[in-house]
This record gives C-alpha cells, sequence and structure tokens, in this order.
C-alpha cells in the first residue's frame, strides 16, 4: 500500500490551455502558502499528450506513482488533433481513465451553478438558469467506460464488430448513490437517479439498488427516478427543478456537459473526483475543469481560469477540510465577476475583456 501524503498536491497541467489554466491555480496555491500558510506540498509533472510525445506513454509509472502518494491530483486538460492518429491505448484520455480507475476516484462531483452575474451569458432564458444550483454526481470507474469484453474485431463475413459493455455491480451503484444522498442533505435534500431501466438491464439494477438503499437510509431524502432521456430533456425545460442527479457513467458524461451550458460557459465549472476514504481517513482526489483541452485557443492567453480555480476550491472543501478559504475563494470569483472583469468566452457588452492572468490576478486580489 503507498501511503498518501497528506498535504501533496500533484498538478499535472497536460496539454491545450491546460498549462495556462493551471498557471491561476499555482498562483493561488502560493497565495495561500505564504499568507495562510497553509503548507501545501506541490509537484508538477507530464500528462497526456505532451507525455506521449516526450516518453511514448500517456502516462509514466513514475508520475502514476506520484499521483498515488498525493492526497490531490490537480489536472488539467489532455488531448488534442495533434494526437488524433496515436493508437488508441495511447492516446492522450486514457490517461485520465487509468488515474480515474487506478486511484478508484468513483464519484465524481459536477455542479452546474449560474452565477447572478452571468445570467446574460447562458443561451438559456435567464428565468430558466437564474439561481440555478444543480450537482451531477457521475459515476467514474465502472460502466461502458470499462467493461469487458471490449475491442474491435473482424467477424466471419468480413465485416468488423465493435463492442463495449456496460455493467455495474450492487456495491458499485450503491457507493456512488451514497455519496449523492450525503450530498443531498447538505443541500436541498433531493436526489434525481437516471438510467434507462426501461431498456438496460444494468439500469434496472441501478433503480433497484438506488430504491432499496433509500428505503433503508435515506428514506428523509426525496428521491425521483427518472429515465435519463428524459433527464436530458428536463434539464433544459426547466433545469431548477433539479439539486442531485445521480447518475453512471457514460449518462454522466453527456448529462454533464448539457447541464453545463445552462450556466452560460464551459470554461466556469469545475470537477471533484473522490475515491473512498481509508482507515485513517485519507483520500485520494483529483480536480479538473469540466472543459477539455480547448487547442482552437491554446497559446493565445485568453483561455478562462475559472474553471480551475474553483476546481481548487473543491479540493480546499472535499480534501483539505478548509471549508471556510474554498467559500473565500469562491467569493472572491463572484466578486471579480461583480466588478465586470470578462476572459473572452463570457464577454459581453460594458464588461471588461481581462486574459487568463489578469483574471487570475484579478481574483487574487480579492482573497482576503
Ligand atoms: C470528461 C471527458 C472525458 C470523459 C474524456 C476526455 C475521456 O469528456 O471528463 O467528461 O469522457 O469522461
Ligand atoms: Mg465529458
Amino acid at each position: 500500500m503507498i501511503k498518501i501524503k497528506k498535504r501533496k498536491i500533484l498538478l499535472l497541467p497536460g496539454d491545450g490551455i491546460g498549462p495556462e489554466v493551471m498557471a491561476e491555480v499555482k498562483k493561488i496555491i502560493n497565495w495561500y502558502n505564504y499568507k495562510k500558510f497553509l503548507d501545501f506540498e506541490t509537484d508538477e509533472d507530464l500528462v497526456g499528450g505532451c507525455s506521449y510525445d516526450k516518453h511514448g506513454t500517456p502516462l509514466t509509472d513514475e508520475v502514476f506513482f506520484k499521483a498515488l502518494e498525493s492526497a490531490v491530483v490537480m489536472l488539467g486538460a489532455v488531448g488534442g488533433p495533434k494526437w488524433d492518429t496515436v493508437e488508441f491505448a495511447k492516446r492522450p484520455e486514457r490517461a485520465l481513465l487509468k488515474l480515474r480507475k487506478e486511484l478508484k476516484l468513483f464519484a465524481n462531483l459536477r455542479p452546474a451553478i449560474c452565477f447572478k452575474q452571468l445570467v446574460d451569458a447562458s443561451t438559456l432564458k435567464p428565468e430558466i438558469v437564474s439561481g440555478l444550483d444543480i450537482m451531477i454526481v457521475r459515476e467514474l470507474t465502472g460502466g461502458i467506460y470499462f467493461g469487458e469484453p471490449r475491442g474491435i474485431k473482424p467477424i466471419e463475413n468480413g465485416e468488423r464488430r465493435g463492442t463495449n459493455t456496460h455493467t455495474y455491480t450492487s456495491s458499485e451503484i450503491i457507493r456512488v448513490a451514497r455519496i449523492a444522498f450525503d450530498l443531498a442533505k447538505k443541500r436541498s435534500n433531493k436526489v434525481t437517479s437516471c438510467e434507462k431501466s426501461n431498456v438496460m438491464e444494468a439500469g434496472q439494477l441501478w433503480r433497484e439498488e438506488v430504491q432499496l438503499l433509500h428505503e433503508k437510509e435515506y428514506k428523509e431524502v426525496e428521491l425521483n427516478h427518472m429515465l435519463a432521456d428524459n433527464c436530458a430533456m428536463q434539464l433544459l425545460r426547466n433545469p431548477k427543478q433539479f439539486d442531485v442527479i445521480v447518475t453512471d457513467n457514460l449518462f454522466g458524461d453527456i448529462l454533464s456537459d448539457q447541464a453545463s451550458m445552462l450556466t452560460g460557459s464551459l470554461g466556469l465549472l469545475p470537477s471533484a473526483s473522490l475515491g473512498a476514504k481509508n482507515k485513517e481517513g485519507e483520500m485520494r482526489a483529483m480536480y479538473e475543469p469540466i472543459h477539455g483541452s480547448a487547442p482552437d485557443i491554446t497559446g493565445k492567453g485568453i483561455a478562462n481560469p475559472i474553471a480551475s480555480i474553483l476546481s481548487f476550491a473543491m479540493a480546499l472543501k472535499y480534501s483539505f477540510n478548509h471549508d471556510k478559504e474554498a467559500e473565500n475563494l469562491e467569493k472572491a470569483v463572484q466578486a471579480v465577476l461583480e466588478d465586470g472583469f470578462r476572459t473572452k468566452d463570457i464577454m459581453s457588452k460594458g464588461m471588461k475583456e481581462v486574459s487568463t492572468s489578469q483574471m487570475g490576478d484579478a481574483i487574487i486580489s480579492k482573497l482576503k
């Protein structure tokens, strides 16, 4: 067993705009170390396409072991068109999936919050999205992303068959549902569980296990079951009906992208991927913005660092139990938006357009 170093943060900026947004996170971590003596120990390394270019693999064993002994991995983004033709097993995305799977980060928390300062940035009408505060809990280490058998194989008639397997065990469903119920208790006390139990047995099991857990341990929380396609529709029709949504790996991937656009920009949304707590109460976790590597704007200094900075706020809260500091950082972000500072992705008339690093500096200037 590799022991987790409690204050260790491994920074993996990755590809595309990853290094640009991570630079702002580094400034914030330094601020906390010097001003609040929080004593974080950081290390930095390669992941994704840049690691492939240098080492021939998107995740070296050395980096993987560094991740294993870190309490927190801060990830930027991986991938880009440069690596589109790389063989499947060595694609930048495989690094991300290996980290999730091998660090056993089964619960992926993806908040979708619509800041009041940015109501107009959403493509939906203000009255539909203002005040929106949803938490999507996505199962992250199971389902069709990892199920066996998988692969592409020739078949007798000369065609090829591509196979992936959607599979869940009871315990995989129960542990992630428990996270969702516990979160709901601290929020608006409502969980919506999404699957396709009308067509998939794994979905039927999902519904049954969530229902049983609810009856056994969480009767005080309101629970609704919803088919995933209906959930996609309801997210656009009336998103404020949701509090916590719990769903599998694939539906969670899709529904969280959809939910993110309710808030105006993918550049705003953080995420946390959490593992189980060990006997000492320690837990591995990885934090990353929802957005990808955005090759189209890489190197221009215009990427929005807010998603990454808010990911660090989630780390402060979920990994380091610095709830007050997390709130402080979130408030600093809101104050900067209130002052009218905007990166290009959320720019609107009358506001001040700023670069990635100016946005980071402005947020730091609001920290107390
Ligand atoms: C996400 C991404 C990843 C996923 C990709 C990059 C492998 O879309 O984190 O949502 O599909 O999980
Ligand atoms: Mg996705």
